[in-house]
């Protein structure tokens, strides 16, 4: 079975075509970050228009690259929400366009199970049951994964997501936008300058006793920071250094509790927060020392990409039976959506 992947649910248009048997034949990817760059965050109604500006090429560039037609594909799965309600529009109606045209049945994707699925493109791919550590810029969640669609929250962010907090503080030391890689990148420098670490800023909610996180404190106390001292590169660079460990150390404890808790072995982390290098050593570092494995997506499938909804789709098709998803000619997009309600 075939299915073309379409991903708009945000500031990037991911499409990928992925197979049962061969795997991810090709995937294309255009990100607007330069576009909204220039507003310190995405505005929504350029992401719509742009998405209409990508979704055809892109999958025209998929199957080119595949040396595949569109009479080829089975299926169609699409990102169906949480996401922006006029991004998430663009690819609803394009894949429900081709779907009708086709005559092969188009699937809504929950775009947060197209991430907890994402290390299952990887050839190091765990298994079910898991427990899944989603850090995004839009969310912060652990969950317990026994199988597709089988669900539980564990704990989730009660404010800030991992993601957002990252970006408003390197939007604080005047980095651009997204702002994950550019402060963990100025973390790295940290050592250039210094061995001492003069700042030390709080792990909230490390002791709470739940698997919850809150960071709009940590981000508060960056602030605070900021305003005291003179920013410096060197002293950007402690900051970023302090806040990263902050971060990494909270979602590392909450993880680690989330296994101890489920009595699971494996924990899989997704979302674009995913990517970050410190988070991964510090992860497989102390799940080795209670013989946990950690997987991650491959670092372009860590954030937002057409290869995890094709692959969410073909899973999700594979257990309803292809044969047994109706034709249907309405559709919807889902920009408030709980992962639990699957
Ligand atoms: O999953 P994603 O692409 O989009 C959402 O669904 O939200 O995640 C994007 C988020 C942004 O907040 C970005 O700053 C963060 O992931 N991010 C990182 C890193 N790479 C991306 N945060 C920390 N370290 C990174 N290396
Ligand atoms: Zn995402």
């Amino acid at each position: 079975m075939l299915v073309l992947g379409i991903e708009t649910s945000c500031d990037e248009t991911g499409i990928a075509l992925y197979h049962n048997k061969q795997g991810l034949l090709s995937h294309a990817l255009y990100s607007q970050i330069r576009m909204h760059s220039e507003y310190g965050g995405v505005v929504p109604e350029l992401a719509s228009r742009d998405h209409i500006r990508r979704v055809l090429p892109l999958i025209k560039q998929v199957l080119t690259t595949a040396k595949l037609n569109l009479k080829d594909l089975d299926a169609i799965a699409y990102t169906q929400g949480p996401g922006l309600a006029g991004a998430l529009l663009v690819g609803a109606s394009i894949a429900n366009a081709l779907s009708f045209s086709l005559k092969i049945p188009a699937i809504g994707i929950h775009h947060l199970e197209g991430h907890l699925l994402s290390a299952m493109l990887s050839t190091h791919a765990p298994i079910f049951p898991f427990v899944a550590l989603l850090v995004s810029g839009g969310h912060t969640q652990l969950m317990e994964v026994r199988g597709l669609g089988l669900y539980k929250l564990l704990g989730e962010t009660l404010d800030d997501a991992a993601g957002e907090a990252f970006d408003k503080t390197a939007k604080l030391l005047g980095l651009g936008y997204p702002g994950g890689p550019a402060l963990s990148e100025l973390a790295d420098t940290f050592y250039k300058f210094n061995k001492i670490e003069r700042f030390k800023l709080p792990r909230p909610m490390l002791h709470s006793g739940d698997l919850n996180f809150s960071f709009s404190g940590l981000k508060t106390a960056v602030l605070t920071l900021a305003h005291k001292h003179e920013l410096t590169q060197q002293t950007k660079a402690e900051i970023a250094f302090a806040f990263q460990k902050a971060m990494v150390d909270v979602l590392t404890e909450k993880s680690l509790a989330a296994l101890a808790q489920t009595g699971l072995t494996q924990l899989v982390v997704a979302g674009g927060v995913g990517a970050n290098r410190q988070l991964r050593n510090n992860l497989d570092y102390r799940a080795e020392k209670i013989r946990a494995v950690v997987f991650y997506p491959e670092f372009k499938f860590c954030t937002d990409n057409g290869a995890m909804i094709a692959l969410a789709g073909l899973m999700r098709l594979q257990k309803l039976g292809i044969q047994n998803k109706p034709l249907k000619y309405s559709f919807t997009a889902t920009p408030r959506w709980d992962l639990e309600m699957l």
